[in-house]
């Protein structure tokens, strides 16, 4: 057999420590697709001397010296499992510019500066691979940049944080408020200790900038995409989707548009919104991720799975590690970066949405007849209007309060809320309880 293809993997935590037992145990099967064997180089660790359990490797390999692995003669492919930004950017493109391949779990990176990444791997004439950073397990990122490349893809929309659809799974199970769902995905070891990065969205929206790069063939940044958490959903608006046939999902959008002279244009959103019971991404649960993709060819396709955890993203990280592996000993790399569409991600006020507005209003003549007004002056058709009970304990017409729901056609999201701003000033509308958008057609 050929000389062993030496990994230095950077990180050793659930996921890093997943991926030395799957390299332990599988490893004829892995030398046998590969056609020759991976062999550990060293592990970069940030403290030596930390218990790891009955981990099956020398302990010998483990070092601090990330960068001095890094450069060892004897490493062809660095796989990082640390995440964040720096130092991990630093060891990536430098591994890259050495042509050293480069396996990744780290979705912030690729968000944050992928391009840098990408320019350091053409220059290097090396792979980068991050199929572990988006999805977990699911199989996603390489549907995305090799079997669909012969389409089209026009949307992609996905539920690609555990934690949060873990949350607003029990919020609708339950009734569970928020906060009360968030303790209990905390208790159950879904939430970490800091939960902001999946209650605010920062994790969907790093995830929907790569899965909108590779779909649109344009560099999408984290800071390009509209995020909202889903922090202000409340156990009413739980009820309120219940209501409508719907659910509430935390959900990635990424899909093309048109601008005004007919240019076509990228929008990428992160936030909460009803999507009806239908749906088949309303029947994915707790921790589960999933991802719809819509293509012209293809129509509709589910990608579904686990999105976290040791094992499920070691899996992700194992398959690229035989890809670029394979690679490797063919003396060929992988197609480069896709980017040249250079589509303009245009902002979330020109995203068509649609919205579910609640409204406590006075119940009087006229009333409805001005909220409509209010949708029509900013061109936002009204397509269901419904009317509570609120006001039927008191005497019609004489002062009492009413619920109203609202749910509209598509618009652009500038139009709606700028339609819900002005709602907030008639002195007949006493507040506006919910603002939602409803997505996946109702
Ligand atoms: N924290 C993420 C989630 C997993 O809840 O899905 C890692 O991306």
């Amino acid at each position: 057999m050929t000389s062993p293809v030496r990994l230095a993997l950077l990180g050793c935590g659930t996921v890093g420590g997943e991926v030395v037992r799957l390299l332990h145990e599988q490893s004829a099967d892995l030398a046998a697709r590969i056609g020759a064997p991976l062999e550990i180089a060293g592990i970069a660790v940030r403290r030596l001397g930390r218990d790891r359990g009955d981990l099956p490797v020398d302990p010998a390999l483990f070092t601090t010296d990330a960068l001095g692995l890094i450069k060892r003669d004897d490493v062809d492919v660095v796989v990082e499992v640390v995440g964040g930004i720096e130092p991990a950017r630093g060891w990536l493109v430098e591994a890259l510019r050495a042509g050293k391949s480069v396996v990744t779990a780290n979705k912030a990176l690729l968000a944050e500066d992928g391009g840098a990444l990408h320019d350091a791997a053409a220059e290097g004439g090396a792979d980068l691979y991050y199929e572990a950073a988006v999805a977990g397990a699911i199989p996603l990122l390489r549907p995305l940049r090799e079997s669909l490349h012969g389409d089209r893809i026009t949307r992609v929309t996905g539920i690609v944080n555990g934690t949060t659809n873990f949350i607003l799974s029990a919020m609708d199970a339950t009734g569970a408020g928020f906060a009360e769902a968030l303790e209990e995905a905390t208790e159950l070891g879904y939430a970490e200790a800091d939960p902001t990065a999946d209650v605010e969205g920062f994790d969907a929206a790093a995830k929907a900038a790569i899965l909108a790069s590779l779909a649109f063939h344009t560099r999408v940044g984290a800071a390009d995409v509209h995020r909202e958490g889903i922090t202000e959903v409340t156990a009413a608006d739980v009820a309120s989707a219940r209501a409508m046939g719907c659910t509430i999902k935390l959900l990635c959008i990424a899909a093309r548009g048109v601008d005004a002279a007919g240019g076509e244009t990228v929008n990428v959103r992160v936030h909460p919104a009803m999507i009806p019971r239908t749906h088949p991404l309303a029947s994915v649960g707790d921790a589960f991720n999933a991802v719809f993709v819509e293509a012209e060819a293809a129509g509709q396709l589910m990608f579904y799975g686990r999105g976290a955890g040791g094992a499920p993203t070691a899996s992700a990280v194992l398959g690229d590690v035989v890809a670029v592996a394979r690679n490797r000993l063919a003396g060929v790399r992988a197609a480069s970066e896709s980017a040249y569409a250079d589509l303009p991600v245009r902002p979330m006020g020109e995203a068509l949405t649609r919205y579910h507005v609640s409204l406590d209003v006075t119940d009087r003549p006229g009333v409805l007849a001005a909220v409509a007004g209010v949708f029509a002056r900013h061109d936002v058709s009204i397509a269901t209007v419904r009317q509570g009970s609120a006001g039927d304990a008191g005497t019609p017409g004489r002062g009492a309060d009413a619920e109203l729901v609202i749910v509209t056609h598509v618009a652009p999201d500038a139009a709606l809320a700028a339609t819900v701003t002005e709602l907030r000033t008639l002195d007949i509308v006493r507040s506006v309880t919910s603002v939602l958008r409803v997505e996946g057609g109702v």
